[in-house]
């Protein structure tokens, strides 16, 4: 093996062979180690170093070790310092430090003071282990953990809520059988019930019953979005948010009803509480062609806050929200498996600058031969609409 060759490019200085030997032990670790002075000036670099870092020898010896630590952990670096001179070991710390591509690698390290022959010390040595994939894996096991206490207290809670429930499907049912009722009140009452089912669906669904027998139905998208904003009329009244609907004619498609359903109000209510202080929300529905497979598509695009662009992939994560009172970051990951349920895609851009904000979420449901329901009948009526709600 060329240690010295090797010994050189650490920075050591000596030929002696215990010490080649130890060089090549350390040239040789799956560890990056390294070591620098009191002020952080970096002395030697093995090879997992640059392994792991990105960065040669000859870049790094003689250059403070604060490039390879996050901004927002620089003060970090201070309290080591700190403890390595009061001559303190410090074992297996888990933080991040930067690559010289700029990605974060999290990292256990292992520090240990360096002494002179008099005792004094005179920096440390570095070791630094990769943690990524065991973080990671202790993040799915987190997940996981989560998701079973999940599924359990939602089967808990679907089988509580199934009795009561029927008791209101039947007492809607009575009312709206009332001569003395209004045709008005009549078709609020039968939305009622269509939402009561719903729920009922959704419970059934979640203790695992009804999974198969939700076949899908052949339905007509902008009629179902418009049921939704029936719903959901008074709250958006409330928010003083106006809603402009420009709608393409677009032909029936085989979906699960219900499923939908949940996808548009949960893209609606999270609209809604976006939008805080009012303003236009704009949903789009027409025919569009993904990847070569045509389609219908469904934006909602409101003025509201708008989305970070370091959360847009978390936002679809389990658990992720930002509404510590009211949320429970279960909407959207829901909502994106759904749609997958159906072959579609859904997706989403965002900004969130003072005077230019707001964020689209947009659904692409494919025609399968399955899906693809009526297209002939649909394309006849020709032209858009745009109306107001
Ligand atoms: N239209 C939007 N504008 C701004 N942020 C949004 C929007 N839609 C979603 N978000 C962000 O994504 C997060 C996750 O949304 P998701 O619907 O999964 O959960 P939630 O709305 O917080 O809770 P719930 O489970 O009750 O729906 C939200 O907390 C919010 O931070
Ligand atoms: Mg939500």
């Amino acid at each position: 093996m060329d240690s010295q060759e090797q010994h050189g490019r650490c920075g050591a200085v000596t030929a002696h062979p215990t010490q080649a030997l130890l060089a090549a032990i350390v040239e040789s670790s799956d560890d990056a180690i390294l070591s620098k002075t009191l002020d952080g000036t970096i002395t030697s670099w093995n090879r997992a170093a640059t392994r792991i870092f990105g960065y040669q020898p000859e870049e790094m010896i003689g250059a403070p070790i604060h490039r390879l630590i996050p901004t927002e952990l620089l003060g970090e670096e201070a309290g080591i310092i700190r403890r390595l001179r009061a001559g303190e070991r410090i074992e297996h710390y888990e933080t991040v430090r930067l690559s010289k591509n700029g990605n974060r690698i999290d990292v256990a390290l292992t520090i240990s003071p360096i002494r002179d022959a008099d005792g004094r010390i005179t920096g440390a040595s570095k070791i630094a282990r990769e943690i990524g994939q065991r973080k990671e894996m202790e993040r799915l096991l987190v997940q996981t953990e989560k998701m079973i206490v999940a599924g359990r207290m939602a089967a808990t809670i679907a089988h509580e809520i199934n009795n009561p429930l029927e008791a209101i499907v039947n007492l809607v049912y009575l009312a709206r059988l009332d001569p003395s009722v209004s045709d008005e009140v009549r078709d609020h009452l039968a939305l009622a019930e269509q939402e009561i089912e719903r729920v009922s669906l959704i419970a059934r669904q979640t203790l695992g019953y009804f999974r198969e027998s939700t076949r899908a139905g052949s339905e007509q998208i902008d009629k179902l979005v418009d049921e939704i904003l029936t719903v959901y009329r008074s709250k958006l009244v409330h928010s003083r948010i106006v809603v402009h609907r420009n709608y393409s004619p677009v032909p029936a498609i085989a979906v699960r009803r219900g499923e939908l359903t949940q996808v548009f109000a949960n893209l609606l209510a999270n609209a809604i509480d976006a939008m805080g202080k009012g303003g236009d929300l704009f949903l789009d529905i027409g025919p569009a062609t993904v990847a070569g497979h045509e389609g219908i598509r469904v934006q909602f695009v409101d003025r509201g806050i708008g989305i970070p662009e370091n959360q847009l992939e978390q936002i679809f994560e389990p658990f992720f929200t930002t509404k510590p009172e009211n949320g429970t970051g279960i909407g959207l990951w829901i909502s994106r498996q759904l749609v997958e349920s159906h072959s579609g895609t859904i997706t989403v851009t965002s900004k969130t600058g003072p005077d230019d904000h707001g964020t689209c979420f947009s659904i692409f449901l494919p025609f399968t031969p399955l899906c693809k329901v009526d297209i002939h009948s649909a394309l006849i009526e020709k032209g858009t609409h745009v109306s107001e709600l």
